[in-house]
């Protein structure tokens, strides 16, 4: 009988039995049944050699590549400028949400600046990808395409066509191997698949670009079950209903993480958005009580932000909270703080807070302007027009100072801000900002006018 093991599709964890829920990371319905690899023998641990090389030997020929540049800045950037000879990407999201686009456009744009590129599509017949290139207005690049599932006929493509300097492979969900007997899809079939494709990578110094659709229910492997393979792992998100896309760094050898490129889907394919503050603030020449402006820093780019809040009466029973882009366990935080050090009752209020434009933020430093947010949708005050605010709020209610506050009021002044609130420390002249320091949320209830209540 063929030995079987039960992997769950989502994060790639093995089990001896099938159960509803996986352990290791929480998924639900996500464990299937699969062939059990072939166990690497003993001699293959035999084989290794084990010669090792002194760090400092290394130095002269290892010197830093030259990074293959696509053209598409925000790409580059994400990328940590450029890609990285001999490097695999993986570009993972959502599916619709313009994954082979900018993958094309990026290749488009190499292969005009007179580099070699080869896009793979397993999910797309030839004239599908030629008709969205030419709808994209990219049909006289000369980028070479492939219409190939299998990975043994995908490397030998990529052999005869001389190892292309740039290889996307569109998507590792439609990989398969001859050498596996699972369905393609599996975690075996795209992991087996993908460490191929990222070890003919290595060896020839192509850089690879691997995109993996993020799936909800599990039905076919995610991007996690490769992650660990690749150098770089990039994630493109977008709220539906928005038009603007977010590429995100969450892993990259080569480069920072958390850098943002951003992005807007137009009728041509995505355009590059070089000011983004501008596009997140959108219009706001109404000041109405219950926004707040963030100077936040994504990667390593400032980016303000509008934090927005309504506070309103219960209905019955616990009092409702929905968050759009910020974090759950930080929004209570901050309720609790402003309830018992500022004496603004909100706790028991049905409370929502949304970050604008679709954009998820993770930076501590958001805490005062979700604060003042609050505080001005439950006094029912306008907070002036023209101020950002950053810092960190702790439990004792002391403001905190944020890291790059040059930075964050540099960009504030560029688009027309004129006042920004910050934590007590903060000593940095920048001209035309006039700071007003808080050193806590009784400071920032007084800032905002609430403190009569
Ligand atoms: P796509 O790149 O196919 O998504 P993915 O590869 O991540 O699944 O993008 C598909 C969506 O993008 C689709 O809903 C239509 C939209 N789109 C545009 O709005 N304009 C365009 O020029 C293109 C090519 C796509
Ligand atoms: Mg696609």
């Amino acid at each position: 009988m063929a030995k079987t093991s039960f992997v769950c599709q989502s994060c790639g964890a093995v089990h001896s039995k099938w159960s509803g829920k996986c352990d290791a990371c929480g998924g639900w319905n996500t464990i299937s049944e699969e062939a059990a690899p072939a166990p690497l023998g003993s001699n293959a641990l035999k084989r290794q050699k084990g010669r090792v090389f002194a760090l400092e030997d290394l130095k002269t020929e290892d010197k830093e590549p030259a990074r293959r540049i696509t053209g598409i800045h925000e790409f580059d950037r994400v990328c940590g400028g450029g890609l990285v000879p001999g490097c695999a990407l993986l570009v993972g999201g959502d599916p619709g949400v313009g994954k082979s686009t900018i993958i094309l456009q990026a290749l488009a744009s190499f292969a005009r600046a007179g580099g070699s590129a080869i896009y793979i599509s397993g999910e797309e017949s030839m004239a599908q990808v030629r008709s969205r290139a030419s709808r994209m207005g990219l049909s006289d690049s000369p980028v070479a395409l492939g219409s190939a599932t299998c990975v043994e006929d995908i490397l030998a493509t990529l052999e005869k066509a001389k190892s292309p300097s740039v290889i996307a492979i569109d998507s590792i969900q439609t990989l398969w191997t001859g050498a596996l007997e699972a369905a393609p899809g599996t975690v075996a079939q795209v992991r087996t698949s993908s460490f191929d494709l990222v070890r003919f990578a290595k060896s020839s110094g192509s850089s690879l670009i691997l995109v993996g659709h993020v799936t909800k229910d599990g039905q076919i492997a995610g991007p996690k079950a490769v992650e660990h393979l690749v150098d770089a792992v990039l994630y493109f998100e977008g709220e539906r209903g928005h038009q603007f896309r977010i590429l995100r760094a969450v892993k990259n050898r080569f480069g920072p993480t958390d850098e943002i490129g951003v992005f807007e889907m137009t009728g041509k394919g995505l355009a590059e958005v070089a000011n983004p503050s501008a596009l997140f603030l959108g219009d706001r020449n109404s000041a109405s009580p219950g926004t707040a402006v963030f100077a936040g820093i994504e990667g390593t780019r400032p980016l303000l932000v509008e934090v927005q809040a309504l506070v309103a009466q219960p209905g019955y029973g616990t009092p409702r909270r929905a968050v759009v882009g910020w974090d759950t366990g930080r929004l209570a935080m901050i309720l609790a703080v402003l309830d018992s050090r500022g004496g603004v009752g909100v706790s028991a209020q049905d409370v929502y807070l949304n970050i604008a434009g679709g954009l998820k933020v993770g930076e501590p430093a958001a805490d005062l302007a979700s604060a003042a947010a609050l505080i001005s949708s439950f006094a029912g005050i306008a907070l002036p027009k023209d101020t950002v605010f950053f810092g960190e709020i702790s439990l004792t209610g002391d403001i905190r100072p944020a890291p790059q506050p040059e930075l964050r009021l540099k960009e504030a002044v560029k688009l027309g801000f004129t006042t920004a609130v910050v934590p007590k420390d903060t000593k940095t002249e920048v001209a035309g900002m006039t700071l007003k320091p808080v050193k806590d949320v009784g400071d920032l209830i007084a800032f905002c006018g609430a403190g009569e209540r």
